[in-house]
């Protein structure tokens, strides 16, 4: 695995290997860490970092619309992030009104559906507002869903799931015979969309409490990159090591 972008430029123009456009991942989950320490880093407060961070995410927005990605997961805010200070916590909830400010125009033009993935409880209501209003106008879209996970933890969304289901086994809607892996699925949040085709997270080598059901299957890449630097050239890095790869979910393939 080749984690230095220069590298990765020097290797690319020595073997010329080319994405394939017809095994783009479906679905593409990141993680996107190491905002504070590359503000640290330069000495600037963390928010800096979280700033410098929104731009990443419009690069990369970019690029997997153009590359034909149909969902983009974007891991903005976990159910543990709010343990951080009061002042970076106010900053944090207030990037998504400010990347739609700017953003949003360009979203709906390109046919993008906004989403947003987590508990809505507990997020100001400025917050939620810019993510209602983006989702109502791109409602009527079609293409890339941008899904923004945002006050989420895997492991509360599981528990969320089976309160569901057993007060619908107590209630005898559901027979407990009927709960199968489909069942439970659909008890989630991300219940209308596919399971991540490849997971991409900077900085760190851990899921931290992210979609742990729906990763089972999922290819893993890791970056030691913050992710105020990472580019269109490393999310290309990162399909093209996905593409290489053979997904055999738990089968043996013929070539094995
Ligand atoms: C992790 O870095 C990053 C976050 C907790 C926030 C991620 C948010 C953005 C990248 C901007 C989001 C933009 C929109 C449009 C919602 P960290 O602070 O944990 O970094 P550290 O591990 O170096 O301290």
């Amino acid at each position: 695995m080749l984690h230095n972008l220069k590298k990765w430029l020097k290797w690319k123009k020595t073997n010329k290997e080319e994405l394939l456009l017809e095994n783009i991942p479906k679905h593409v989950a990141i993680i996107m860490d190491g905002n504070g320490r590359w503000a640290k880093k330069r000495g600037l407060p963390r928010v800096a970092g979280h700033r410098a961070g929104m731009k990443s995410v419009t690069e990369i927005t970019r690029a997997a619309h153009e590359l034909g990605v149909e969902v983009l997961t974007l891991y903005a805010f976990s159910t543990e992030n709010w343990k951080r200070p009061k002042d970076e916590v106010d900053f944090l909830m207030k990037l998504p009104q400010d990347y739609l400010a700017s953003e949003l125009e360009d979203l709906v033009q390109k046919n993008v559906q906004i989403r947003l993935l987590g508990t809505e409880e507990g997020l100001p209501s400025h917050t939620l507002q810019a993510l209602f209003e983006a989702r109502q106008r791109t409602e009527q879209n079609t293409g890339m869903i941008l899904n923004f996970a945002l006050n989420y933890g895997s492991r509360a969304e599981i528990v969320q799931m089976v309160k569901e289901i057993s007060s619908k086994v107590k209630s005898e809607e559901i027979d407990s015979d009927q709960i199968d892996e489909k069942l439970v699925g659909q008890f989630l949040h991300s219940s209308e969309m596919i399971d991540p085709d490849l997971l991409i997270r900077t900085k760190e080598i851990r899921l931290s409490n992210f979609m742990l059901w729906q990763l089972a299957y999922t290819e893993l890449w890791f970056i030691d990159v913050y992710w105020p630097d990472f580019r269109r050239e490393n999310f290309e890095q990162a399909i093209l090591e996905y593409q290489r790869r053979v997904r055999r979910y738990g089968t043996v393939k013929e070539d094995s």
